[in-house]
């Protein structure tokens, strides 16, 4: 296919030139943008050829109907002279196509929206792309969990939540992590529907019996960040003793016991950013919050860009009563940090972002309880046997079915914990502080992580990293560690517990 445009344009091209039309000759000098960025583990994700600097996002959503229509802008620039280029769209209707305001031609293939403007675009330029557009979402099922995720319609409106797939689902996008940009959204829903998205709400315009709510993010995002969410939500503004603005949303229908959790939880956000910022450095955004809808078939959490969605599913214990939901909390703030501030630039590279995650989990439970992370790792080195699959799973490469695993969080978190007690607290929190604060707006990788330990530590450290990322094995402990003493053994033993019961479902 791209060979038949090649073809055709070396055929104008030719036919300029024996007309003297050099400068139509050289125009035509172009490529196509290529149909994914080299993900592994998603090829056909991400486009390659230019890079996007912002969406505007004008979506109406009819929950009647489930129909969403879209009218989609997306500024970019040209990385080489394009004779076309790709979007990434699942699903949904194209109706037509602009590249700086005028008709461009479009073909479908798979993910792939292949877009051919009229004049090939020259490497640097820079242009815009208007894509109109409409259906019923495609939704996506978690590869090795079998659970709803994606554009999710519910009984009141909609969650928009997916990792990694869930943007080209509702938006044409290149989507990968790899091209972060800034978003406005203006969602459209009929009288009794709000609609809570990322960033800040700059405005609310209400004609018939519609609203367009106005949103607003504008710190890089990586496209399966992006959130809106619509439903009948509770909002409390508030903002942190630091001044940060806080927008929390949480489904009316969610009352009682449980809403008083999920509220005490929400409250602390503060306290858990400010213990988050002591020890990974600054909050890279300039809002928080979140979303608990009362969906029955959401199942987990994510950490979209400053306002991360939740699942009731955290507050509530296995005979359905309330429980403190903390933890889930502090695991999608510090996600702000690590994998969205910091994202990744393979999704193989998973365990960047969630044993990143987990180990802020832990160092909650010291602010908690005192139990220290050091200790929480020894129990469950020491409790969990070698043939099990938190030593099994390789979670420096774990492969699509497994990017989720309990091994991903647990043995990530544990890694960290290796590499603090191998090269000692001083050096440990000056790699931490200075991979958030050196890949902060971008991207970044394992193998760069490693050499960023070895350069701040001064040591040697792929023994480590090969034997906690990338065997199916059990480490070895050297002797002076495998001796450190348990003191907080309850909650360590809680966390044990905590460990086990997820390892068993499979599901974090
Ligand atoms: N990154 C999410 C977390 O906070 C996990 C999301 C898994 N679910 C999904 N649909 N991809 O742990
Ligand atoms: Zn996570």
């Amino acid at each position: 296919m791209s060979f038949g445009r090649r073809f055709a344009f070396a055929t104008i091209a030719s036919a300029a030139l024996l007309l003297g039309f050099c400068g139509v000759a050289q125009a035509q000098d172009c490529v196509p943008g290529a149909p994914g960025l080299g993900d592994a583990y998603y090829p056909t994700y991400g486009n390659g050829g230019y890079n996007v600097s912002h969406y505007d996002l004008d979506v109406a959503y009819d929950p009647a109907t489930d129909r969403l229509d879209g009218d989609a802008s997306v500024r970019a620039t040209a990385t080489e002279s394009l004779c076309s280029f790709d979007l990434d769209l699942v699903g949904l209707d194209v109706r037509r196509v602009e590249v700086d305001g005028k008709r461009a031609r479009w073909s479908r293939s798979g993910q792939e929206l292949i877009i051919t403007p009229k004049r090939p675009l020259q490497k640097g330029r820079r242009f815009e792309v208007e894509v109109r557009y409409g259906g019923v979402p495609v939704e996506f099922v978690l590869p090795g969990f079998g659970i709803r995720t994606g554009f999710m319609a519910t009984p009141d409106g909609a969650t928009v939540a997916g990792q990694p797939e869930v943007a080209a689902s509702w938006f044409p996008v290149n989507d990968h992590p790899l091209d972060k940009a800034s978003y406005s959204f203006a969602v459209t829903v009929p009288d009794g529907y709000e609609v809570v998205a990322n960033g800040f709400l700059r405005g609310r315009d209400h004609r018939g019996h519609r609203t367009t709510w106005e949103w607003e993010a504008s710190e890089p995002m990586a496209s399966y960040l992006a959130t809106i969410d619509i439903g009948s939500w509770d909002v409390h503004q508030w903002q942190t003793a630091s001044g940060l603005p806080v927008y929390d949303t949480v489904d009316s229908a969610i009352t009682g016991g449980l809403r008083a959790v999920i509220d005490s939880s929400l409250a602390r956000q503060g306290e858990i950013l400010t213990l988050l910022s002591d020890a990974f450095g600054p909050y890279p955004f300039s809002t928080t919050g979140g979303i608990v809808d009362n969906q029955d078939d959401l199942f987990f959490a994510l950490e979209t860009q400053t306002r991360p969605v939740y699942s009731k599913y955290f507050w509530l214990d296995q005979n359905g009563n309330p429980v403190n939901g903390d933890s889930v909390v502090v695991h999608e703030l510090a996600h702000q940090w690590f994998g969205d501030d910091v994202a990744l630039a393979r999704w193989q590279d998973i365990w960047l972002n969630e044993g990143f995650a987990t180990y802020a989990e832990w160092l909650w439970a010291e602010h908690e309880f005192g139990v220290t992370p050091a200790e929480i790792f020894q129990e469950i080195y020491d409790a969990i046997p070698a043939d099990s699959p938190l030593w099994t799973v390789v979670i420096g490469d774990p492969g699509v079915d497994l990017l989720f695993d309990g091994a991903v969080y647990v043995r990530g978190a544990m890694t960290l914990q290796a590499l603090r007690n191998e090269v000692g607290d001083d050096a440990f929190w000056a790699i931490i502080r200075g991979w958030a604060s050196s890949k902060s707006r971008g991207n970044g990788t394992t193998p760069e992580f490693i050499a960023l330990a070895e350069r701040v530590s001064g040591q040697q450290l792929d023994d480590l990293f090969t034997a906690w990322l990338f065997t199916p094995a059990k480490p070895a402990l050297s002797p002076a560690l495998s001796m450190s003493r348990v003191t907080g053994e309850r909650h360590a033993a809680t966390w044990l517990q905590d460990v086990q019961r997820r390892l068993s479902q499979g599901r974090y």
